[in-house]
């Protein structure tokens, strides 16, 4: 294969602010980032125009072996968590390794064209068959040349509660799945969720792997299986790789308890995922009025000093009939849930769909910096918080100095009779800069 010829991309914004950078790609890392950079003989060279060019999206949470089902056998009436598991019991039997492949790899396709470099999804373990295992980890090597998956084994019926799950768990380990997974808000018990926890706390030790457990995704205050899982994260020394997933009995705890929980996580470096587009769907469920939104304490956690992701979770399938790979949507809803709605808040949301999600997965040479890899994404925008505003379009995606997709602007020429000739026809729903100090749109 030859290498690709050197990537010169022309007056870039760069999330930092910084404006009129131009970025150099050699040998698929970046070996140059600042203003007026001379290029190479033969560079490919693109003008930027000033569009935002950010590092990669990462979902931080998916379940690709669900993607696409909706529909599959029959929808989901309730729209409850639980139904969804039934209704995933009831496809179980129906699938086949190649539909989960080939939906899995049409799912792939949207996220590469939506600036995806990486997803951390879940994969159902307790089918005695692994038929999914065997098909996501075959996604997994077709797709490794332009999109990252994490597999992690998860026994979506519960570790204790059903026969044979811790088995067929260890089996997927076996054949090559990355982080080992759980759910103890599913299982019987308090005490065989926290038991669950703990053996599998003492499985990823063992095997010197990440931990990520979908955890008190429920309404219920008195689900604490991050307490445990914190616990054991600081007795087996799995600071930094292990994962709560969800946390959404957190929104429903009593504050005193809750702001003793966060410094306990803090201190037992676990980190955190929200999936917000599902926790206001699926939370709440019983409430009637007022009616909890179910997302777990996001500022609360960063503040202190959690690392805190957002992820996508579902898209077409037994939870969720919507989505589209979208982390930019994912990361609006997690603004608009936790209102986080300051400059800087918005930027954290931001980050939840990027860095942190790049940092909770363990990515290398993530970032705009000399020397990581040339990966990146040049929105139609021209700030991160504009990207969210205007969920932007992805013009280019670039992965390893290659642009691998192309998508066009949003734009819009208006068609008014009679409009006079001092206002433009086109429109592009940016935001121009002020024309003067203190004025400009609000
Ligand atoms: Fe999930």
């Amino acid at each position: 294969m030859t290498a690709a010829p050197p990537l010169l991309i022309r007056r870039a914004t760069l999330p930092d602010g910084r404006c009129d950078i131009d970025l150099l790609a050699l040998d698929g890392h970046l070996a140059a980032v600042g203003p007026a950079l001379p290029a190479p003989p033969g560079a490919q060279e693109i003008d930027a125009q000033g569009w935002l060019v950010s590092p990669p999206f990462v979902d931080a949470h998916f379940h690709l072996d669900a993607a696409l089902s909706f529909g599959l056998p029959r929808v989901n009436a309730s729209g409850t968590l639980l139904e969804g598991i039934r209704l995933w019991g009831e496809l179980k039997p129906l699938l086949t390794e190649e539909a989960i492949a080939e939906r899995a790899l049409t799912y792939c396709d949207w996220a590469v064209a939506r600036g995806l470099r990486a997803i951390r999804s879940h994969v159902d373990v307790c089918d005695e068959r692994l038929l999914a295992v065997r098909a996501l980890l075959e996604v997994k090597r077709r797709v490794a040349p332009y999109l990252e998956l994490q597999l992690v084994a998860f026994p979506q019926d519960g570790l204790l509660r059903t026969p044979l799950a811790l088995t067929q768990l260890r089996r997927a380990l076996d054949l090559g799945v990355d982080v080992v997974g759980g759910i103890p808000h599913h299982e019987r018990t308090y005490a065989q969720g926290g038991e669950s926890v703990r053996l599998l706390c003492e499985l990823a030790a063992e095997r010197g792997l990440p931990l990520d457990l979908h955890c008190d995704e429920t309404d219920d205050p008195q689900s604490r299986h991050v307490e445990t899982l914190a616990f054991h994260a600081q007795r087996l020394g799995l600071q930094g790789r292990a994962t709560g997933s969800h946390l959404t009995s957190m929104h429903s705890m009593d504050n005193d308890y809750a702001a003793r929980l966060i410094a306990l996580m803090a201190d037992s470096g676990v980190q955190v995922v929200a999936n917000p587009l599902i926790n206001i769907t699926l939370q709440g469920r019983r409430d009637s009025y007022p009616r909890r939104r179910g997302m777990t304490r996001v500022p609360e956690l960063l503040a202190a000093g959690v690392n805190v992701a957002f992820g996508h979770d579902c898209v077409l399938d037994p939870w969720y009939a919507l989505g589209s790979a979208d982390m930019l949507e994912v990361a609006s809803m997690g603004l608009h849930v936790a209102q986080m709605t300051s400059q800087a808040a918005q930027r954290q949301c931001y980050d939840a769909v990027t860095v942190n999600a790049a940092r909770l997965l363990g990515l290398p040479g993530y970032g705009l910096e000399p020397g990581c890899r040339a990966d990146l994404v040049l929105l139609q925008a021209r700030s991160p918080e504009e990207a969210i505003r205007l969920r932007a379009q992805r013009l280019l995606v670039v992965r390893g100095g290659t642009v691998i997709s192309r998508m066009a602007p949003a734009t819009a020429e208006l068609c008014l009779p009679g409009r006079g000739g001092d206002r433009p026809f086109g429109v592009d729903f940016t935001r121009q800069p002020p024309a003067e100090p203190g004025g400009g749109p609000r």
